[in-house]
């Protein structure tokens, strides 16, 4: 693996740091205290082509490899993870699950628009009793000849209420289990489609999270993605890449909370010294800098084997799962640091710490994680 970034990626990289501190940070305060989605932030994003960074471009995308991608997530959610994880979903999960999987007409009508951010799309999977347990899907998704009736409740649906498109698993064929869901595209408008209560929560509360309800929801079959019964596979595959995308997050998250830190140590003075001059405190940078570094390689190295058609499962489980526990670990030491001062909203530490919470538990929790890890560590 070459870790000397090309000229591409350090533009990219360049270009979502300037993105981040000039759009994202004026007002992420408030974004967050008051649950507002960036609307106006998103649709840039879109606009500079962050939305659908690895698709083709000739369904619009930037035609990057999974590295730039990881890249400028790190720089978005050092900022503002609320924005970063719309942007996480749309490329990770959405367009990235339509281009590989999606027909030449789904990608024509759905994955165009979304790779240009002029539309927004959602993965559903989740519901009130299948969480980690995901094969236990309860929606249904009947099979009437030329369409399929949606019946059920989806939970924590990230861009719930803003997206346009909603990738959803619904069951077709119970007595087969797992094998018998199917991946539907839904949008939004759809008869019987309604989207539910926003979720009052304790970190990346910029985004949208939303339960959604299909009633009698008559969904065409030409929006199924791959053959009956490929849905499970469909989410898992998905869900594989879309690890990366959260780890680059957590990651970002850490790495934004040590940047704050450092500043402040070296700004703020205790018992006449810098803090940054006290071991106490360097200690804690070392070893902050230390998690930081040992979670990017994985990340990288998940990207790497992603762009280089290798097995990444694994590397993306582990990423995931180091990336999201050294973001807890990391924010916490940011706040410390901080002081009185980190417990406030101003200083933004408090709001990292919060957020880097969600990265231990979306796309699989860390238990999750040590399952996909486990299983392919015992594959042979
Ligand atoms: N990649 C590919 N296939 C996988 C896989 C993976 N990582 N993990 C499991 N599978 C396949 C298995 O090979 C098996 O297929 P076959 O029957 O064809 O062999 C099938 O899935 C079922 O596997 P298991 O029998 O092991 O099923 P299980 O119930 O014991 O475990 C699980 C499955 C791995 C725990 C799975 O349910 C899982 O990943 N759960 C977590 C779901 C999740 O991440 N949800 C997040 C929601 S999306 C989200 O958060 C987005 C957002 O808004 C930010």
């Amino acid at each position: 693996m070459n870790f000397q970034l090309t000229e591409e990626h350090l533009a990219v990289q360049q270009a979502a740091r300037n993105f981040a501190q000039t759009e994202l940070l004026p007002g992420v305060i408030e974004r967050d205290m008051h649950q507002q989605f960036p609307h106006e932030q998103i649709k840039k994003m879109g606009e500079l082509g962050f939305m659908g960074m690895m698709v083709n471009p000739k369904y619009n995308g930037g035609g990057m490899d999974t590295i730039a991608y990881v890249l400028a997530m790190e720089e978005i959610s050092k900022i503002d993870a609320s924005a970063s994880v719309v942007m996480s979903v749309n490329n990770s999960l959405v367009c990235w699950g339509l281009e590989k999987f999606g027909t030449e007409e789904q990608k024509e009508k759905y994955l165009k628009p979304l790779a240009k951010g002029e539309m927004i799309g959602a993965f559903c999977l989740s519901e009130p009793e299948a969480g980690s347990d995901a094969t236990s899907q309860r929606t249904t998704a009947e099979d009437k000849g030329d369409y399929y009736l949606l019946n059920g409740t989806k939970n924590w649906i990230t861009n719930g209420s803003t997206a346009s498109v909603y990738l959803v698993m619904a069951q077709t064929h119970p007595e087969k289990r797992h094998k018998g869901i199917n991946a539907l595209i839904v949008e939004k408008g759809m008869p019987g489609f309604t989207v539910g209560k926003k979720e009052d929560k304790m970190g990346i509360r910029g985004s949208d999270t939303h339960s959604l309800m299909f009633t009698d929801v008559k969904v065409p079959k030409a929006n199924r993605i791959g053959e009956d019964g490929f849905g499970f596979t469909f989410a898992m595959n998905t869900l594989n890449g879309g690890r990366i995308g959260i780890a680059a997050q957590a990651l970002g998250i850490a790495a934004g909370a040590f940047e704050l830190a450092l500043k402040y140590a070296k700004e703020r003075k205790a018992f006449g010294h810098y803090l940054a001059e006290h071991q106490a405190i360097q200690f804690k940078l070392a070893e902050m800098a230390t998690k930081i570094d040992a979670a990017r390689l994985l990340v990288w190295r998940a990207a790497y084997l992603k762009d280089t058609g290798q097995n990444f499962v694994k590397a993306a489980a582990q990423a995931k799962l180091y990336a999201s526990e050294i973001a807890q670990e990391v924010t916490t030491e940011a706040v410390q640091i901080h002081g009185g001062y980190g417990y406030v909203r101003e200083y933004h530490v408090e709001r990292l710490m919060r957020d880097a919470k969600i990265t231990q538990i979306y796309e699989g929790t860390s238990e999750i994680q040590k399952m996909v890890i486990s299983r392919e560590l015992l594959r042979v």
